[in-house]
């Protein structure tokens, strides 16, 4: 670990000691760019308040000698119940970060999604971490959906994931405030923010723009997509007239997993596992899209009955080993990680990586030993009491 990142992750002891400390180092719109979200943040906010909601009754006096936390996804085996959800503009935040992240999952053995908004192709991340999997956006053209679908599956993907949850663009006042704007234009606020943080301006900005002029969202189309700095770039992302006829056609032409994020609803669960769908991620997308939405772990249990055998994963909000577990409690198989990932990478590159997975590792099989149970399958609803349970209070005492 080089002496820069040593200093840097002196203080991090948990996840959300990242946000704090990246703040020094990453100009302000780039920061509020990760950190921010919809509206008024009601959601950003609900996202972490709800998990005061669901409180531990733990066990005593069991054998936890040997706790273990790994899991099955897709037929694939991971070290842990936590992975990397899609994140793009990632290399915004550090110099080559959608590689130091693919490769810090491939070395922890944690599952990975690599955002189609990224700068590097994906054929060369699925050599950094072959069982990588694909987060599109797509648009309504059945030609290019096809041409995407041919492009991911001749890399070698098997797990393609279509975001279903910006059929419009999203508003983020924090962010364009600061002065973040796609594409990237020369603003005084931006300009201002990045002469404050010259190693990021040097480090990240002008490394980018020295290897690739105009950096380009490489993964976005068949052909590859727009640069940072082209007017193209603002029509790219998802489609007003993406709908589900258009994931009956994936699931058509697709012959490995599909994924859905995005899902808030259990009728629309129940529609994904009608079409073939594999999995879904029960997500608000990290309260960055519609404000106020309900917190997705609120809803995953009623989205939990009506996904039959479909995979259900869940993010948004997630910050603790202890929040992980009170998901699969609650029937998720997977949880996704966003934004914590994202600050640790750009905070201290794979060493900040690497004691984030450690952060959330260690505080998993500790909870898991003081829960009093040793597998991740004893978790269920009679370890949680829900402080929203009707009639909970008038319960029997030895059921509370
Ligand atoms: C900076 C940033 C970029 C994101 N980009 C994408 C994306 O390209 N595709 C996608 O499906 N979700 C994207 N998301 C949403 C994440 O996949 C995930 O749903 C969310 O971050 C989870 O919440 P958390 O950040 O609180 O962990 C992005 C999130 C952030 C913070």
């Amino acid at each position: 670990m080089s002496m820069t990142a040593r200093r840097r992750l002196r203080d991090i002891y948990l996840l959300t000691d990242f946000e704090k400390a990246v703040r020094r180092y990453l100009p302000k719109a780039v920061f509020e760019y990760v950190r921010n979200g919809a509206g008024s943040e009601i959601s950003l906010r609900r996202n972490r308040a709800i998990f005061e909601r669901f409180l531990w009754r733990p066990y005593r006096l069991r054998d936890v000698s040997a706790c273990a936390a790994e899991i099955t996804l897709f037929g694939e085996r991971y070290a842990q119940p936590f992975g990397f959800a899609p994140t793009g503009g990632a290399a915004m935040t550090r110099y080559d970060a959608d590689r130091i992240e693919a490769a810090a999952a491939q070395r922890h053995g944690l599952f990975y999604a690599l955002s189609a908004n990224s700068l590097t192709p994906l054929e060369d991340i699925i050599r950094v971490n072959p069982r990588a999997w694909f987060a599109a956006y797509l648009p309504s053209d059945r030609g290019v959906i096809d041409g995407m679908i041919d492009r991911v599956s001749h890399a070698g993907y098997t797990v393609f994931l279509v975001t279903c949850d910006v059929p419009v663009p999203a508003q983020r006042i924090p962010e364009t405030r600061a002065g973040y704007a796609m594409p990237i234009r020369p603003n005084l606020r931006a300009t201002l923010g990045g002469l404050r943080r010259p190693g990021w301006t040097l480090g990240t900005l002008g490394r980018t723009i020295l290897r690739d002029g105009n950096p380009r969202i490489v993964n976005i189309r068949p052909q590859g997509g727009p640069g940072l700095f082209s007017r193209e770039i603002a029509s790219v992302g998802g489609s007003p007239c993406f709908t589900w006829d258009h994931i009956r056609h994936i699931r058509a032409r697709w012959r490995g997993k599909l994924v859905l994020k995005g899902i808030m609803r259990p009728e629309d669960a129940r529609e994904a596992a009608a079409i073939g769908v594999d999995g879904i991620v029960v997500s608000d997308h990290g309260a960055r899209l519609l404000d106020t939405t309900v917190a997705p772990l609120e809803i995953l249990r009623e989205i939990r009955h009506a996904s039959g055998s479909m995979t259900v994963m869940v993010d948004s909000g997630f910050r603790t080993g202890g929040d992980v577990l009170k998901a699969m409690a609650l029937g998720a198989d997977a949880v996704m990680i966003g934004r914590p990932f994202l600050q640790a990478c750009a905070l201290a590159g794979a060493a900040g990586l690497d004691r984030a997975v450690s952060i959330l590792r260690t505080e998993i099989l500790r909870d898991l030993g003081l829960l009093g149970i040793s597998r991740l399958e004893a978790l269920d609803m009679t370890l949680l009491k829900d402080l929203h349970e009707v009639g909970f209070a008038q319960m029997a005492p030895d059921t509370v």
